[in-house]
């Protein structure tokens, strides 16, 4: 097994948070932001940082620009000269770094002891990989994962008096939020990831992010917020022993429970999204599973249902994540993890994003989609907002007449992609798949006569016009309206494939 760098683990005492804004400063002056450093790297995305060997990426930044030392020293661990680093940043400033421990001397030969990663205008300070290979992984504080990213692309960004961002980690989204809200509270039952927290607020000169140390709404009880951000360990399994993947809780049990508490600490009118992996069991409907959940709870709520997964697979990507270099630890993990979804009946496991709006005064809904989406760019939160708007029309709008009555619009990102198939008489059209081209892209296959439908929906005719439209080219009774087709169109008005001109 790779050793860990720091096996004795002097504790990590960040600067103060006026010296660590200072720094921030610094590293933002030398261009230490995504494109710049991507571009002195010359890759395209942080994601060939896993793919290509630091001594490789290392080469490429050997200059003796500020920007190169902090590339190699805070991004690709590598170890720089005690004199390369006082011609890159004030003494006073390295004096600190080097005190607080952030970096760490042997000799002449200098190190980071964590990882600073530019995401958008921001910079997150987080644990390096291989704390997880030492004595100390179980408080290892993650950077920005896929998971994050999924988060932050389908935040709803509106204004929030009091934002909280529970199991905060290194403070990705607490960062973020702190943009749109007024206060951040940013938790953590993991006290490592709340030094990371407050230290990353610091670094970006944020003001308005408290830190709070505790589980799950304890700390917070009583309090009320606009907006609930949570990336949770959500990760389902046997194991206890890394706090930002396992809860030590039973099964899907961590996400039920923020889900159940969450209505509580929510404003009139509040959000709270959540990432969920659940169990799917045999003989029982996942969707009536996360519904029980949110029985009750005052909330109208979205499930949005990103990938399914059997068992088998989803237990060897997560045992891989931690067990990279014995082949006989995988196997054993890999044979307890099965054996406790066995004897749980567990057969798949779903991943999603549950947002909850809370709406006490109305009759509430719930919906969740079959087919999975993809979440991508940052668009995603306002779609997810036009979503809840749209079902509240149509939730408030029973009558289809009136749904049929209004000029409804194809949205810009809808795509229809035909597949062909050769046949004696030429290229014959097989399928329809109708799709969004970014935001939240789910695919499903439409008949030839939804292809025309949609074609005459303009925002200036009515629904029933494109319809008759479309009824008279494909020689069908234009008067009439089969039921089925109502009901189609109601689902493409809801998955925001058609929306009124104004919105
Ligand atoms: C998957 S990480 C998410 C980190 C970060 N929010 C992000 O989006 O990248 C989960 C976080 O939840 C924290 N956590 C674990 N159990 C918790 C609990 N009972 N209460 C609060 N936070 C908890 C972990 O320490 C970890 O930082």
């Amino acid at each position: 097994m790779k050793k860990s760098r720091c096996p004795s683990d002097p504790p990590l005492s960040f600067p103060q948070a006026e010296a660590a804004t200072r720094f921030g400063r610094i590293l933002q002056d030398t261009g230490y932001s995504g494109p710049q450093i991507l571009q002195a790297l010359g890759i395209n995305d942080f994601r060939a940082l896993r793919l290509i060997p630091p001594p490789v990426l290392a080469a490429r930044v050997e200059g003796d620009r500020p920007l190169d030392l902090f590339i190699r020293l805070f991004l690709l661990e590598e170890p720089v000269k005690r004199n390369e680093l006082k011609r890159a940043i004030p003494a006073s400033v390295a004096k600190e770094l080097l005190s607080s421990g952030l970096i760490r001397a042997s000799g002449d030969s200098l190190r980071a002891s964590l990882k600073l990663r530019p995401h958008k205008d921001s910079i997150l300070a987080h644990d390096a990989a291989d704390r997880l290979l030492s004595a100390n992984r179980d408080s290892f504080v993650m950077g920005v994962g896929e998971s994050s990213l999924t988060l932050l692309n389908a935040t709803i960004r509106r204004r929030s008096r009091k934002t909280l961002d529970l199991g905060t980690g290194c403070g990705i989204q607490a960062v973020e939020a702190a943009a749109h809200s007024e206060r951040v509270l940013a938790l953590d039952v993991n006290p490592r990831a709340v030094r990371f927290a407050a230290f990353n607020a610091a670094l970006n000169g944020l003001a308005n992010v408290e830190t709070v140390e505790g589980s799950l709404f304890h700390p917070v009880e009583g309090n009320l917020f606009d907006l609930i951000v949570s990336n949770p360990p959500f990760v389902i399994s046997p194991e206890k022993g890394y706090i930002y993947r396992d809860a030590g809780m039973d099964a899907d049990r961590v996400c039920e429970t923020i889900v159940r508490q969450a209505p509580n600490h929510l404003y009139e009118g509040g959000y709270c999204q959540i990432l969920c992996n659940w169990v799917e069991r045999f003989g029982e409907d996942w969707k009536e599973r996360l519904a029980s959940w949110c029985a009750g709870s005052g909330c109208d709520v979205l499930v949005m249902l990103l990938e399914r997964q059997d068992a088998e697979a989803y237990a060897a990507l997560w045992i891989g994540h931690t067990e990279k270099a014995e082949a006989e630890r995988f196997g054993t993990k890999y044979g307890e993890w099965l054996r406790y979804y066995r004897e749980r009946g567990i057969r798949s496991i779903g991943s999603g994003l549950i947002t909850m709006r809370r709406s006490s005064g109305s009759r509430n809904w719930f919906r969740a989609n079959d087919t999975p989406a993809v979440v991508r760019g940052p668009r995603c939160g306002r779609v997810i907002q036009q979503t809840f708007k749209a079902i509240d029309f149509l939730e408030a709008t029973a009558d289809d007449r009136t749904v049929f009555g209004l000029p409804f619009l194809v949205s810009q990102e809808v795509r229809i992609r035909q597949d062909l198939q050769h046949s004696p008489r030429g290229w014959k059209s097989v399928a329809q798949v109708l799709f969004m081209d970014g935001g939240i892209a789910v695919s499903e296959r439409i008949s030839p006569f939804t292809v025309e439908f949609l074609a005459g929906c303009d925002g200036r005719r009515t629904l029933r016009e494109a319809f008759a439209k479309a009824a008279c080219d494909a020689g069908i009774d234009p008067a009439i309206i089969p039921l089925p087709f109502r009901r189609e169109v109601r689902r493409l008005i809801e998955c925001g494939y058609l929306a009124l001109p104004s919105a």
